[in-house]
């Protein structure tokens, strides 16, 4: 049952770090992961063994849950996520967010790179995501519901905090930069979209377009986590400019985008209300 393995799980991580209180849990995206690395007092726990984690056999994926302190803050940081398009399931990519929960954190970071499809943006732009559209017809939450995790039917109307959406906005600023607001829209890849599906993602009112971070939303949602969201923008969606798409662009925008991106996570972190 979900719940016996999510106590496990917990019980597991706890078994190392000891009952120590967790701040902030983070899910870093492309081109954050190496942020885990910054961490004090840092321990690694590999998801392999973790019981009943779900473990990546996706080469040079990390794979592990770096421990230790941001800011000042106790966080636990993801390196290396769970897609739909590698084959997991959504409740197979939720479960880590459910075992955060478990361990009593009701704060969540979520990071991605995705793709723009608003033309009056630009690549590199880094977006505070204000809410987002899944036309999947999958949900992570569909099958029997864990009642001890949250309700069955639950509000959709704030996923992503409004007052950690003003933290992110505050903390840009002091770094003398400006952030968008916009709409992430879920797509499950791997493929990226075609310029008509880029038109459709627009005109339903989509700012970025993505492979993540929607399904992890909405379980800290049923959980009443608190959730902020922030994309990079590494790209054009397609068929806005004239050229194709490819992952090395993704890759390199990422990489020019790092040390802001970084910056902002940390000063983001560094003034979260707990
Ligand atoms: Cl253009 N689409 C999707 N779905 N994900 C992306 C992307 C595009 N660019 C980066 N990630």
């Amino acid at each position: 049952m979900l719940l016996d393995n999510l106590k496990e799980s917990a019980a597991y991580i706890k078994s190392i770090t000891g009952d120590i209180k967790f701040d902030i849990a983070m899910v870093l995206g492309s081109g954050l992961g190496d942020m885990a690395e910054t961490l004090g007092e840092v321990i690694y726990i590999p998801y392999s063994e973790i019981p009943h984690f779900p473990v990546s056999t996706v080469p040079g994926h990390k794979g592990r849950l770096a421990i230790g302190l941001l800011e000042g803050k106790r966080v636990v940081c993801m390196q290396g996520r769970f897609h739909y398009y590698e084959g997991w399931t959504m409740q197979q990519c939720v479960y880590p967010i459910q075992v955060f929960k478990m361990l009593g954190i009701n704060n969540l970071m979520l990071t991605n790179a995705a793709g723009c499809v608003n033309t009056a943006w630009q690549p590199g732009d880094l977006m505070v995501i204000n809410d987002h559209i899944k036309v999947m017809g999958d949900s992570p939450m569909r099958g029997a519901n864990c009642d001890e995790l949250g309700p069955r039917f639950f509000d959709m109307s704030h996923v992503y905090e409004k007052e950690l959406q003003k933290v992110a906005h505050s903390a840009a600023a002091k770094l003398g930069f400006s952030l968008r607001d916009g709409v992430y829209m879920l797509f499950g890849g791997p493929q990226f979209e075609t310029p008509a599906e880029v038109r459709m993602a627009r005109l339903l009112g989509a700012d970025a377009v993505g492979m993540s971070t929607v399904p992890e939303a909405i379980s800290a949602s049923q959980m009443s986590m608190k959730v902020l969201g922030i994309s990079c923008l590494t790209n054009m969606g397609a068929g806005i400019l004239d050229q194709p798409l490819n992952h090395e662009e993704v890759l390199e925008t990422g990489e020019k985008v790092k040390s802001r991106f970084q910056a902002l996570v940390r000063e983001i972190v560094s003034t979260w209300p707990l």
